[in-house]
């Protein structure tokens, strides 16, 4: 893009306490992470190990995410899950002390190029949050946000129907368009903020437990929304669930924890595969400990 904002700068959409309003379609030329052609392969970690400080949080992670399809990132507390997620779309640099190594690449680009602008990869790679976090805003505003601070030259009242539609939210809120946000339920809160996450118009959505405050009801919701989303995006989603990783993700990443007997303990990805493999014929021994509920 055209400026290039301090990375803890307010301006930068992402740094805000809720969204992660990101990305505009793949597609786009942009100086930042410059995605050519969209391609079948969208995100990809090489050797991916991350640090806070001198402490290792993941090590040595290799997967790579599929166009169009939902990727669940599961496996117990602590493992990375979200520090890997984070990754995806320079979350991880709000964070002073962390320091990844190796490399991710979206759409064969390096993401962490010194070229990139992190603010114009949170366009294009959205984020949502295990608590819904909608600015205490009217719901138009909310969505208008990430183009409003991103000055992106777009019609907001198209961008905003848009979004609610694809958010299955338009027919709820349509004649409230201007009321406050928290007047909504928690279910259309979390649909609300991936909304917002759309406005931008991202080609990859990353959600860190979006259900996990939500209940059974609600969640369902989220679920079918997401069915429909993969359509037009990809999608990578941490859960704690298994059932859920099993009702939504066509493939699955599950992560565990090494612990040496002289050094602090650390992430690795187990296995990473169809999710119906994962869960029903996996490969690797840690796996089949955890989804048969002998650990984690
Ligand atoms: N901001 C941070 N500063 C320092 N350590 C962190 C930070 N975020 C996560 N960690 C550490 O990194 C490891 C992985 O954490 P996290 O990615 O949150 O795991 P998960 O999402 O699988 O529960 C843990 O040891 C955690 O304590
Ligand atoms: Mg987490």
């Amino acid at each position: 893009m055209d400026e290039q904002p301090d990375k803890t700068s307010t301006a930068d959409p992402a740094a805000e306490p809720a969204v992660a309003p990101p990305p505009a379609p793949a597609p786009e030329p942009v100086a930042a992470p410059g995605p050519g052609a969209p391609s079948a392969e969208v995100l990809k970690a090489e050797q991916l190990s991350v640090y806070y400080g001198p402490k290792l949080a993941v090590q040595g992670v290799d997967m790579t995410i599929p166009t169009n399809n939902i990727v669940a990132l599961i496996g117990p507390s602590g493992c990375g899950k979200s520090t890997i997620l984070r990754c995806y779309n320079r979350m991880n640099d709000l964070v002073k002390t962390a320091r990844i190594e190796g490399k991710v690449l979206y759409h064969g680009a390096d993401l962490y190029s010194s070229h990139v602008d992190p603010v114009e990869v949170r366009k294009h790679i959205g984020m949502v949050f295990q608590q819904p976090n909608p600015f205490p805003k009217s719901i138009y505003d909310n969505i208008a946000f990430g183009p409003r601070v991103l000055r992106m030259k777009v019609d907001m009242d198209e961008v905003v129907e848009r979004c609610l539609h694809q958010a299955a939210l338009w027919d709820e809120v349509k004649d409230r368009l201007k009321q406050s946000a928290l007047g909504l339920s928690g279910g259309q809160q979390q649909r609300l903020c991936i909304a917002r996450a759309l406005a931008t118009s991202p080609d990859v959505l990353l959600m860190d437990e979006p259900c996990s405050a939500l209940d059974p009801v609600a969640t369902a919701r989220i679920e079918d929304l997401m069915q429909e989303l993969r359509k037009l995006y990809t999608i990578v989603i941490v859960t704690h669930n298994m059932q859920q990783a099993i009702r939504v993700a066509d493939r699955t990443a599950f992560f565990t924890v090494e612990v040496p007997s002289d050094g602090d303990r650390y992430g690795v990805l187990a296995e990473f595969g169809d999710t119906d493999q994962v869960f029903n014929n996996p490969i690797d021994e840690r796996t089949k400990r955890y989804v048969s509920g002998e650990f984690g």
